[in-house]
């Protein structure tokens, strides 16, 4: 650990004796889902400086003095604004100092980019932990190279911390399966947000020592921002609201979010999913923004005729739809506001995304899962969330199911309370002063 005194970051407050240490830290974000999970440990960073220089007085400290010094590393694998600049205004996540601008490719290819020059990266800066969330390429890739570098010939590495640790889908097919699994048997720090991580991780042969159970800083990022969401003009804009009261329209509406290779990239499958839906979108107006991957998709394989679009550019697109208008309503990427202004008036979501199931259970709406299996069961054990696979016909009947149940919306989760950054923190500042370097 690098204990450099800790003036020069606090502004000569501190006596000498009770000078803080400095920990370096690094933190990755590539991909979409990245940039909420990571948006409040970065928040509870800076909280934490400002409170150690307030505290630190020569009458004496209160908080632990370690100076969290935070480099925040973009790389690239998102780079489109819609898919990662607008999150960042959103979120209000500061500027990365690095960008690694890996971009697209193949899993391998991705991969391989991101690890080459992220090892650049940590031999120069040398961090004394790695945080890493999630489960994409990046997530993957950042952790693999941390567990394998070697700062000095002792062989010294950073800790790696792994946020959102321990969920498993047990279907090795998806990627995020790989990523996860491997990710979390090189990290030294394992940030659980359900109980069946906590499980998973043992039945794995993982130490207890790593396992700390936190919540879920996704839901922090969503309890966070939810009143400010609330402001979005989004249901404005897509003609949600009625004129008169402004109050959400009693026409109700579902939001749907479609991106998975298993879902959008085999033709017969992505046109059963769309099948399944048809009954819905005959019900209420279902709105689509959609994944760039998928976008491409649907040109390839002609499935435009599903789709009113508006500003997705398909050929059959309408400029005068209106909320009223049934189908499905083709829309482009949405920021993080609008997405959960959108999320929280929905009557019904219908996703193969991982956080949005846990999105929907914190609010309490009604979710289906286009998918076989969930890496997040609590979602379906408490939450409002229900798998529906990918079938026309079980589609049809989760619709059906979620339209008319009359049961009460779910609970939420144990820590999903908006705090789990900080209890991440706490464990991060005990763990740097029990083990400096590996
Ligand atoms: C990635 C994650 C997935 C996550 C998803 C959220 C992996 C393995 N997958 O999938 O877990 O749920 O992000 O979006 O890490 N593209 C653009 N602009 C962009 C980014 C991507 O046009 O800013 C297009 C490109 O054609 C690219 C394709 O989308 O080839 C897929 O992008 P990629 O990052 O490989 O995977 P996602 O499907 O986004």
């Amino acid at each position: 650990m690098s204990c450099s005194g800790s003036q020069q970051y606090l502004n000569g407050s501190v006596n000498n004796d009770e000078a803080a240490k400095s920990v370096k830290i690094l933190t990755v974000v590539g991909a979409r889902p990245n940039f909420m999970k990571a948006a409040p440990i970065l928040s509870a960073i800076r909280a934490h400086n400002e409170r150690l220089s307030t505290s630190l007085t020569p009458n004496g400290h209160r908080t632990p003095p370690i100076f969290l010094q935070n480099v925040l590393i973009h790389t690239g694998q998102h780079y489109d604004e819609a898919m990662s600049d607008r999150f960042f205004a959103d979120l209000n996540i500061p500027r990365p100092d690095v960008h690694l601008g890996v971009g697209s490719g193949s899993h391998a290819g991705q991969t391989a980019e991101i690890m080459r020059r992220f090892e650049e990266v940590l031999l120069k800066e040398k961090p004394d932990l790695l945080i890493v969330v999630g489960d994409v390429n990046s997530t993957l890739a950042c952790a693999l190279v941390a567990s394998k570098i070697a700062y000095d010939a002792k062989g010294s590495r950073p800790l790696i911390a792994h946020v959102e640790a321990g969920l498993r889908s047990f279907d090795r097919s998806m990627p995020e399966e790989i990523n996860r699994i491997i990710t979390d048997h090189v990290a030294d720090l394992l940030f659980v947000t359900e109980e069946s991580g906590l499980h998973n991780l043992r039945d794995e042969g993982l130490s207890n020592d790593k396992i700390h159970f936190v919540g879920n800083t996704m839901i922090d990022s969503l309890l966070a921002f939810k009143s400010r969401a609330d402001d979005s003009a989004i249901l404005d804009t897509l003609g949600l609201r009625s004129v008169d009261t402004r109050d959400v329209q009693k026409e109700r509406y579902t939001l749907l979010t479609l991106h998975r290779p298993s879902n959008v990239d085999q033709r017969e499958t992505f046109l059963n999913i769309l099948e399944g839906l048809e009954e819905l979108s005959s019900l209420c107006p279902i709105i689509f923004p959609v994944h760039p991957r998928t976008k491409k998709k649907i040109v390839e394989f002609g499935l435009e005729r599903f789709f009113n679009a508006e500003n997705g550019n398909l050929a059959n697109e309408n400029p005068h739809s209106n909320a009223c208008k049934r189908g499905i309503r083709l829309i482009d990427p949405l920021g993080y506001l609008d997405f959960l202004c959108l999320m929280g008036h929905a009557t019904l979501v219908v996703t193969d995304s991982g956080g949005i199931q846990e999105e929907t259970t914190c609010l309490g709406v009604p979710c289906i899962t286009v998918r076989e299996n969930t890496e997040r069961p609590i979602t379906v054990k408490v939450g409002t969330n229900v798998l529906a696979g990918t079938s026309r016909e079980g589609i049809r009947r989760a619709a059906r199911q979620q339209l008319e149940s009359k049961k009460v919306r779910g609970t939420v989760p144990e820590a999903w309370d908006g705090r789990s950054a900080y209890r991440i923190l706490d464990a991060i500042c005990r763990a740097v002063e029990r083990k400096s370097l590996i």
